[in-house]
């Protein structure tokens, strides 16, 4: 075992079963660090959750003020040799014949506190040799090899605030993702990339191969394989009547074009206007709201892209971009009609197991929506709710964890957070997130940019990491704000040397 840290105390309260305090010899224990203690046959684990210095010579202060009228304490005192360091320790468990069980007895008085070992702790919080490396514990040489089975088939959501190193550990489970073996198991993965900022994969010398990236304004399906149903959703305000004359203007096209030739919107509307009704003002108004699905243009009559059957393959990355668009509804549109695609895809086996990957999450799975906002929200619960049984998993990523469904979210079996401070978010998180005691909640407002927990599914107890490095080209739309400043008067410039020299 490596060398002592120090001895257990007694105190009033400890040793206890659930958490003992003890000595610190030297100066090496760290908050957040995990010790061990021989413990009969096993070992009990522990989790140091605070470090207190004491010295009595400071502990008066009438005296403390006295003594440092005059040349000081130190001066006249050995003040310094009689300060020492107590760590207070949360009990984990118990180790022993390859197993972790809760701690019955606890720790005696005196007994010699170690730092955890390397393997123990690998196996204590759940770790596996072949899964996604996103990071490295804290204080110990232990990489965060995490299950992509625990981490991923309930659902991961990654939640932290603005600038906390959500896209960068996105990319970083991307990494993993692309880079595992046939062997191992590799998922399918598509991105809904609301800025721009995973096109860097494309361009990566090693990733660039596996990935495809289809510009958000390209995207485009044949109106024949909308379910009416589906096209009805995105219209959620359609009167009764309008909803009839819909469908059977639908199922009319469908008829005549059985040879699966399909039909364009043009003739949709034709459609619509042959219908047996008697009412027109119906008519027109049915009209109108499909007007707008038409100016979306992605409704066509044979064009289909991303052609989801063909394109989604073991181990490649799809990125869906949707930097060029400018409505949300069109985005939220789009995000129903792919997740949608892609569930009934997997459900009928047809594309491999995958991960749908949806940046700004509150924007499609919105916790207080109007009818016409929640167009995707409908799909994103039912995927969390059902997705396991089939391999179809999602991660959500939300900077506004507040506003995204708790029915979502409560789905999401893991949760990775990284620095919030604001008190709304921190105590919806709290809610939400199974594992998260108040010791956990409040480390988080600590966190620093790029220090993660990790709570729920994939780890047998929240654990904080320091996520790594990415591998990948990193390749942003949105330059330094000085270089687009300089950039735009550097073009002014020039435009107007040009126009100068033409005349
Ligand atoms: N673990 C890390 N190591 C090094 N740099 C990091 C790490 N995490 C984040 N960063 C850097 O911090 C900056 C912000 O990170 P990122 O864009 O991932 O934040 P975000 O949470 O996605 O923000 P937003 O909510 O605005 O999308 C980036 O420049 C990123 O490179
Ligand atoms: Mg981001």
């Amino acid at each position: 075992m490596s060398e002592a840290l120090g001895t257990v105390i007694a105190t009033e309260e400890s040793p206890s079963t659930t958490e003992f305090s003890f000595v610190v010899k030297g100066k090496g224990v760290r908050k957040g660090q995990y010790v061990q203690i021989r413990h009969g046959a096993g070992m009990l684990f522990g989790f140091v959750s605070e470090v207190i210095k004491s010295n009595r010579y400071f502990e008066r202060a009438e005296s403390v003020a006295d003594f440092e009228k005059g040349a000081g304490m130190a001066a006249q005192f050995p003040a310094d040799s009689w300060e020492y360091m107590v760590a207070q320790v949360k009990v984990l468990g118990v180790f022993m014949d390859k197993r972790f069980e809760r701690a019955f007895i606890p720790p005696s008085p005196g007994a010699v506190v170690h730092d955890a070992e390397p393997d123990v702790l690998r196996s204590f919080l759940g770790f596996d040799d072949k899964g996604l490396h996103l990071g490295s514990i804290e204080h110990h040489d232990v990489l965060a090899k995490i299950s992509l089975t625990r981490l991923l088939q309930k659902h991961l959501a990654i939640l932290a605030m603005s600038g906390a190193g959500k896209s960068h550990l996105a990319c970083v489970l991307l990494e993993e993702l692309l880079s595992r073996k046939k062997e191992d198991g590799r998922v399918a993965v598509i991105v809904v990339d609301i800025h721009g900022e995973y096109a860097g994969f494309s361009h990566d010398p090693v990733f660039g191969k596996l990935t495809t990236v289809v510009e958000g304004q390209d995207i485009a399906i044949p109106l024949k394989k909308v379910h009416p149903e589906t096209l009805m959703e995105w219209l959620p305000y359609l009167s009764a009547p309008q909803r009839d004359v819909l469908r059977h203007a639908l199922g009319s096209l469908r008829e005549s074009r059985k040879d699966g030739s399909g039909y364009s919107f043009k003739e949709l509307l034709a459609a619509v206007d042959e219908a047996d009704v008697s009412k027109d003002e119906v008519k027109r108004a049915l009209k109108r709201s499909l007007s707008e699905l038409k100016r979306y243009k992605f409704l066509s009559r044979k064009v289909e892209n991303p052609k989801l059957a063909s394109q989604i393959k073991p181990g490649h990355l799809l990125i869906l971009d949707f930097s060029p668009i400018d409505s949300l509804r069109k985005k939220q549109i789009l995000v129903s009609l792919i997740a949608r695609r892609l569930f009934s895809l997997r459900k009928k086996g047809k594309i491999p197991p995958f991960m749908l990957l949806i940046e700004e999450a509150h924007n499609f799975a919105r916790e207080k929506a109007e009818e016409s906002e929640a167009v995707s929200r409908a799909i994103i619960e039912t995927m969390a709710r059902e997705g396991r049984k089939f391999g179809a998993s999602i991660c959500l990523i939300s900077q506004r964890p507040v506003n995204l469904s708790t029915t979502a979210l409560s789905q999401c079996n893991t949760h990775i957070i990284l620095r919030v401070t604001n008190p709304n978010d921190l105590d919806h998180i709290q809610m939400s997130s199974e594992g998260i005691d108040a010791r956990v909640a409040k480390s988080i407002t600590g966190l620093k940019v790029g220090e993660a927990i990790i709570v729920g599914e994939a780890v047998n107890s929240p654990i904080f990491i320091s996520v790594r490095d990415r591998k990948s080209l990193k390749r942003e739309k949105g330059a330094p704000l000085h270089q687009q400043a300089l950039e735009f008067e550097e073009q002014a410039e020039r435009k107007a040397k040009n126009a100068e020299a033409f005349l």
